[in-house]
């Protein structure tokens, strides 16, 4: 968890000068769907422990803002209702995969029929991590994590699911080429490089830090989108320069959440945006996609 907000420390911006930047934005498209800038909601369970208003603040906080809210499989509320929270603004469906495949099946319909637009497979819980704070605090979640994922998937169950939606898909918690490979040989839409923030296993590469290698496995196959670790305008910049279309960010969100419901989503995000604008701007790109390797270096 450190890891991934210390990687974007050790990198820096090396801005261009002399570049018009008169008419930037940092409006740009995630598979298809326009966002008013290259930062989407990471999907986070049961967020009404965090606000009584929960998931409907949060989807609404993102429509405020402009971007893509992906809703957990482990929401407090139901797929149905947090749609109907912010009925025109784009959103994702996260699915936790369980054991029964008919219930599968069915949570992508009615994604597919709630307006979802992408299915976010996340594929690094086969088993829940020791999350020793939680431990320590005796915190425990209203639904037990191990219950809703099937630790016996492989790669060939992907194949299955890939049929059985219209939708494209994602696939979030990929760490290295090896797995990015097989991803787009399943045929994914796009890949989520991710630790989880670090909530899984431990010790493994920061976010970023395997960015780089999923990115060039992928090429041109599949849209690279990193999160975790995410706190600052300029860390989406360095994380655009290492090649992703996008980030997604948790913790930043939900904070905002637990402080002011939808206001403090849109609030979080704002600065976000107005952070990622002003990167820009001074780094010499009218928009994320003038945003090149060269604009980050090494400290
Ligand atoms: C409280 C919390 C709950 C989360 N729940 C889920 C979840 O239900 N599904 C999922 O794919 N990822 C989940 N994640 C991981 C996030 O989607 C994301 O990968 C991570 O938070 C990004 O790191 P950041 O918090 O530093 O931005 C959760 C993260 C947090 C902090």
């Amino acid at each position: 968890m450190r890891e991934n907000v210390a990687a974007f420390g050790r990198w820096v911006l090396r801005p261009r000068m002399l570049v018009d930047v008169s008419q930037t934005t940092a409006a740009t498209s995630v598979l298809g769907t326009e966002v008013t800038f290259p930062v989407l909601v990471a999907p986070m369970a049961f967020q009404g422990l965090a606000h009584a208003d929960g998931e409907r603040a949060m989807a609404q906080g993102a429509a405020a803002a402009g971007t893509i809210m992906c809703l957990s499989t482990l929401s407090t509320l139901s797929l149905e209702e947090a749609a109907e929270a912010a009925p025109a603004a784009p959103r994702w469906f996260q699915l936790y995969w369980g054991p029964d495949r008919g219930k599968v099946r069915d949570l992508l319909a009615r994604a597919e029929a709630a307006g979802y637009l992408a299915i976010v497979v996340t594929v690094d819980l086969p088993e829940v991590g020791r999350r020793e704070r939680d431990l320590r605090t005796g915190f425990v979640t209203p639904t037990s994590l191990s219950q809703v994922t099937d630790n016996s998937l492989t790669w060939r169950d992907l194949e299955w699911l890939r049929a059985q939606t219209a939708l494209p898909v994602l696939i979030k918690g990929i760490l290295i080429a090896e797995d990015a490979v097989l991803a787009t040989e399943a045929g994914v839409d796009g890949i989520v490089v991710s630790n989880h923030g670090g909530r899984q296993l431990d010790g493994v590469a920061a976010s970023l830090d395997a960015l780089p290698e999923v990115v060039e496995a992928v090429g041109d196959r599949a849209e690279v989108l990193v999160d975790g670790g995410v706190r600052r305008g300029t860390d989406v910049v360095k994380a655009l320069a290492l090649g992703a279309k996008a980030v997604l960010v948790g913790r930043a969100a939900l904070y905002g959440l637990a402080v002011d419901g939808a206001a403090g989503v849109e609030r979080v995000l704002t600065l976000l945006r107005e952070e990622v604008e002003l990167a820009l701007a001074l780094c010499g790109c009218a928009s994320p996609a003038d945003v090149v390797r060269s604009h980050l270096g090494r400290v």
